[in-house]
């Protein structure tokens, strides 16, 4: 595999590939950051001296070049693998160096990317705020204050040739992009306060969840989720009233600090905010977590029966608790109903969405 490292400052992540068996490796670097360590720390860098001294250390062959990401048109090899990490975000044109690494991968290769980005609150601010000088640096890099926040994700490129008509996408054939979980150590700062605040007042945390003492804040419901669970909650209501129990979109199971909301739940009387178990619960699946990983805590808290949706399939999982494991039925045995009749039952596409980008 060739792999080709852009903005590779002192050259980890090239020396890494390179111990981790690609056979051919560029790293290359503007060497920029030599005016951001003078102005930071006073030191007079000479350019590609870090890179140098690994390089030497490691008895490396890795082949380092000073160059702007930009000028790597003129360069005639394509790589398998390009790495971007902490770049996207410094330079001025970010659509367009994609489009350059683009150039640079062969067809079917990949281009990995971490960057910032602003987070689904954040999407309304302006693209570009200017802070005072060190304000930045002081206030807001060591924590990501609700605005920033670290993305990571691939790009393959198509076979195909969509240089020239793709704007939006760099003329890439699959993006997938994953947030990074980040843990900020307590204190929380006062910009992680406001956002917590915010949420709260607007109503956006009603299905956030606490794992055993750790906040997962859920991103709002796709359009597709909510049409299928607000769908869910008018099938099930009936059947769930006719046993005596209610059917709720955002109800607790658990504790304060240990809790799962799933996307709908069957609680017998009376509900409560956390309710130590419940009759059913239902989880839509979704790209961004799957329902899979809380199958523990439900059997742990003998919620009876669990249902997992998966609506690209446009499957009905349907689950018993029996002897602390979850086993499939096909009738259950809380409401009258069953997988099969319930994904019968479904409308799938109830209204045009746009497909969600991942
Ligand atoms: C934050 S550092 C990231 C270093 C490394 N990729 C990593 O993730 O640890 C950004 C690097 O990109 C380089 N850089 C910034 N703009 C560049 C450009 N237009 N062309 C090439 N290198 C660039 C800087 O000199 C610096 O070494």
């Amino acid at each position: 595999m060739s792999v080709l490292d852009v903005g590779c400052f002192d050259g980890f992540y090239a020396f890494l590939a390179e111990r981790r068996a690609a056979e051919h490796v560029v790293a290359i670097d503007n060497e920029q950051y030599r005016l951001w360590v003078a102005s930071r720390w006073g030191v007079e860098l000479r350019g590609g001296e870090g890179f140098r001294a690994v390089h030497r250390l490691l008895r490396s062959a890795v082949e380092y070049r000073r160059m702007d990401a930009f000028a790597l048109d003129g360069l005639e090899e394509r790589f398998d693998l390009v790495y971007c990490f902490g770049i996207l975000h410094r330079v001025e044109n970010p659509l367009g160096l994609l489009r350059v690494l683009r150039g640079r991968t062969v067809s079917g290769g990949m281009v990995l990317v971490e960057t910032y980005g602003i987070s689904p609150e954040d999407r309304n601010d302006p693209a570009i705020r200017i802070f005072e000088p060190r304000r930045f640096t002081r206030a807001t890099s060591s924590s990501t204050g609700g605005s920033a926040t670290m993305a990571c994700g691939g790009l393959r490129r198509s076979p195909a040739r969509r240089d020239q008509s793709a704007p939006r996408d760099g003329g890439f054939r699959r993006i997938r992009c994953r947030l990074m979980p980040t843990l900020i150590p307590d204190p929380l700062p006062a910009e992680v306060e406001a956002l917590l605040q915010r949420r709260r007042e607007w109503g956006a945390d009603h299905h956030d969840e606490v794992w055993e003492g750790v906040l997962h804040m859920s991103p709002p419901p796709s359009p597709r989720h909510e049409l299928l669970v607000t769908q869910l909650i008018t099938l099930l209501q009936p059947l769930a009233k006719a046993k005596g129990m209610a059917a709720l979109g955002a109800a607790g199971i658990g504790v304060t600090d240990d809790h799962r909301v799933p996307d709908l739940t069957l609680l017998r009387p009376p509900a409560v905010q956390w309710n130590p178990t419940a009759a059913l619960a239902v989880e839509v699946l979704s790209w961004r977590e799957p329902a899979d990983k809380k199958l523990g805590f439900y059997a742990a808290h003998d919620v009876d029966e669990l249902v997992i949706i998966n609506p690209d399939q446009r499957t009905v999982r349907w689950l018993e608790l029996r002897e602390g494991a979850y086993e499939p039925v096909q009738r259950s045995g809380v409401i009258d109903l069953g997988p099969a009749e319930l994904a019968d039952r479904i409308d799938w596409d109830p209204f045009p969405v746009e497909p969600e980008d991942r």
